[in-house]
């Protein structure tokens, strides 16, 4: 176990000697909660990171681990070129008093003669599944293996992955884990661009025609507080709002923030509807997502 400094979480590499230091941690009465990340952190991760020690409390212990998970990305994706920072990722978790951080190799978490993958049915199927096919089942597997090695009580995860979120809350539901899947509400930028880790791919000029996503997501807001329930009408004011900013759409999908499923219109009062993009600026494919029917703190 590497650590650093006093105020520098302990790292660890070695997935048996996680298990372990969350194990002695359980032992002696502390709560752990766990922040899953790929690490290149950002102020949306530190914000999970808070989240994580205000429900396990000053004496309970939080764990990130830092992971570009192979299995989660396709061929043509960015898998190679995903930034890696490790030093500077420690000094971010330092920053917000993170206690242990978790930073495996590829060979560690996927030895030689694995043969298990963890598949979510139906949720994962629409919206980021149909173009990455691979990819929520490579995120399950991944989560659920950290789940196993740290025995959460809590994880933390950032609701701008909307549909990852809803993955991952299932699955621990279907599988029975004791662990409670928490999701923050996205950071943005004071222009509205949620932050990602991809954002840094854009050259300024992308970068300026990013903000057209926050701003589609908002004037789709402003349409339903107007009244407009008709789910055609919403699409397309994202659509529009899109439109001539973007190099390239996965989707657009309105759909129930729960199932997953496509919601009839117009949709009801009591409707609680995810609104969600995939887009292309330049190489960079972004997301992000606002509920309908529910107050949006970063967007409103
Ligand atoms: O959201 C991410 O950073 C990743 O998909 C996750 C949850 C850490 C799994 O690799």
């Amino acid at each position: 176990m590497d650590r650093p400094t006093e105020a520098s979480p302990a790292v660890v590499h070695d997935p048996e000697a996680f298990r372990a230091a969350c194990d002695r941690a359980r032992a002696g009465g502390r709560r752990v909660a766990l922040v899953p990340t790929m690490g290149a952190l950002h102020e949306g991760h530190l914000a999970l990171m808070n989240e994580a020690r205000r429900r396990v409390g000053p004496g309970g212990l939080v764990a990130v681990s830092v992971f570009v998970n192979p299995t989660q990305f396709g061929p043509a994706e960015d898998f190679s070129r995903y930034p890696r920072e490790l030093d500077a990722d420690v000094a971010r978790c330092a920053s917000v008093g993170v206690d242990l951080v978790f930073a495996p190799s590829a060979a560690s978490m996927y030895p030689a003669g694995d043969q298990t993958r963890v598949r979510v049915g139906a949720l994962a199927a629409p919206m980021c599944g149909v173009t990455r096919p691979v990819h929520f089942e490579g995120v399950a597997t991944i989560v659920t293996r950290l789940f196993a090695l740290a025995g959460p009580c809590v994880a933390v995860f950032g609701r701008k992955d909307f549909q990852q979120l809803r993955v991952i809350a299932r699955l621990a539901r279907d599988l029975f884990l004791p662990v409670e899947v928490v999701g923050l509400p996205t950071v943005r930028e004071a222009d509205g661009l949620a932050l990602s880790s991809r954002n840094r791919y854009l050259s300024p000029a992308d970068r300026a025609r990013a903000t057209a996503i926050p701003a589609a997501l908002r004037a789709a807001r402003a349409l339903y507080a107007q009244g407009e329930r008709g789910t055609m009408a919403l699409l397309d004011v994202v659509s529009r709002g899109l439109a001539g900013s973007v190099d390239g759409v996965d989707y657009i999908e309105l759909r129930d923030a729960d199932e997953l499923s496509i919601p009839g219109t117009p949709l009801p009062d009591d409707a609680r509807a995810v609104l969600a993009v995939a887009v292309k600026i330049g190489a960079t494919r972004l997301i992000d997502n606002t509920v309908l029917g529910e107050p949006d703190v970063t967007l409103d």
